[in-house]
């Protein structure tokens, strides 16, 4: 029987290896989508930023990848702070965004000298301001604005007041702007919004910026010099042959083009823009590799293949009904017409189904499941219910293949418990 071989590697054999449930990266992939980011838009936007949104994944491993390849990186928490700052990521190229930012964190970023803080609401701007002025030191900012532009893949809404807790309503931007501007130690310099994501066309994105823009001109009238505008991530990747391609060079095209057809009729000075992709980034790097442990044929209503991983690694089919694409990778070569209607289950005590209804070639306990493009928010987001371990992962590149986290231990797992005096 053939191999499935990921990125020039046999899968069977990284299982072998390293066991499973497991995680595979390629850092080729990470690598190549990051340079055709910067061909695309660096060849349609003169002073353009690339920053890695790093909720999608983050270890120090991928900062250090950010750092060598010259772009930013976003971060939402204490937590993805500290690992960038310990894996070397130059401050100045950490933009800290977060709907919430306890004052510990902002202290945190404001301290470390990250290059921008986006904020989020009002009142987090006299927090600042005022942690700012505790520690001695001047913060950059930018306003995330809610566009009233809502997308999702190809469809998008676009509403006067878009029910979301993420940003400033665009009618409280102005207000929004002028207690920054008062503010002794904030320097308003620009403008943020992320309007979804897995978005395949531009059109949402134009009109996000045209709003953008828009915006920036009123604040001009106010005296409040907008530099830099943030359209933010979500651009699309295919987990299956339903999601719609994304024209990344199409794409970069028309942010181009509308940038400057708007910035000239407003009379408005080209600003830098920021794109901040997580997804398209790191999805299609990863897969995670899973070995059968049962397969129960409930006869004539379904088949289910149970794998020792599940929900714990990759809640987001559970959490939103995510679709990915998967094959037997020991069976790589079975003929499609020979497959069969299977639903992949994980191992949690959940309904964990990771994969519903997907045809793959016939398996039976001990062989390899193959799940693709679980690169983004599938580590970020794992969990340990049931106390299961997150899985080990390992990163490949060119010909060497290194664990880049380990499978977490039962040690681990009760690393944190007390008990408390009484028990
Ligand atoms: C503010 C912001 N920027 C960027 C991203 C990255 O989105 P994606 O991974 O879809 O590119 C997100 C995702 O939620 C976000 O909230």
């Amino acid at each position: 029987m053939s191999h499935y071989f990921f990125e020039g590697f046999d899968t069977v054999k990284l299982a072998e290896q390293f066991g499973t449930p497991l995680y595979v990266m390629s850092m080729d992939r990470i690598l190549r989508a990051i340079g055709s980011l910067k061909t695309a838009f660096e060849g349609n936007i003169d002073d353009i930023k690339i920053s890695y949104a790093g909720k999608a994944f983050l270890n120090r491993a991928m900062c250090r990848i950010v750092k060598k390849s010259g772009i930013g990186l976003d971060v939402v928490s204490g937590g993805e702070l500290y690992t960038a700052l310990c894996s070397g990521v130059d401050p100045k190229d950490i933009t800290y965004h977060g709907n919430y930012k306890s004052p510990a964190e902002m202290r945190e970023a404001i301290e470390s000298g990250v290059g921008v803080i986006t904020v989020d609401g009002r009142e987090e701007i006299s927090a600042l301001d005022n942690i700012a002025d505790a520690i001695g030191k001047k913060v950059d900012i930018h306003l995330r604005v809610n566009p009233g532009v809502e997308a999702h893949t190809h469809e998008f809404i676009s509403t006067g007041k878009t029910d979301s807790k993420f940003g400033i309503p665009l009618g409280e931007v102005g207000k929004a702007a002028k207690m920054a501007k008062e503010a002794k130690n904030i320097n308003l310099i620009g403008l943020h919004c992320h309007i979804g994501s897995q978005i395949s066309l531009p059109d949402p994105y134009s009109l996000a910026l045209e709003i953008m823009l828009k915006t920036a001109c009123d604040l001009r009238e106010e005296g409040i010099n907008i530099t830099e505008i943030n359209m933010g991530g979500g651009f699309g990747i295919r987990y299956t042959e339903a999601d719609d391609p994304f024209d990344l060079e199409g794409f970069a095209k028309n942010m181009g083009e509308n940038l400057r057809r708007l910035c000239s009729k407003l009379n408005f000075p080209i600003p830098k823009i920021i794109i901040e992709p997580g997804r398209y980034i790191v999805g299609p790097a990863g897969i995670t590799l899973y070995t059968v442990g049962a397969v129960k044929n409930i006869e004539g209503v379904r088949k289910y293949v149970t794998v020792d991983g599940g929900m714990n690694d990759n809640p987001r089919p559970a959490l939103y009904d995510a679709r990915y694409s998967a094959l037997a990778a020991n069976k790589a070569d079975i003929p499609a017409e020979e497959y069969e209607k299977v639903t992949v289950s994980g191992r949690s005590c959940e309904a964990d189904t990771l994969i519903k209804d997907i045809y793959l070639a016939k398996v039976v306990p001990g062989d390899i499941i193959a799940v693709l493009d679980t690169g983004a928010y599938c580590y970020s987001m794992a969990s340990n219910y049931n106390r299961l371990a997150v899985p080990k992962m390992v990163m490949t590149y060119g010909d060497k293949a290194e664990v880049i986290e380990r499978e977490q231990t039962y040690e681990d797992l009760i690393g944190r418990d007390i008990i408390p005096s009484w028990l």
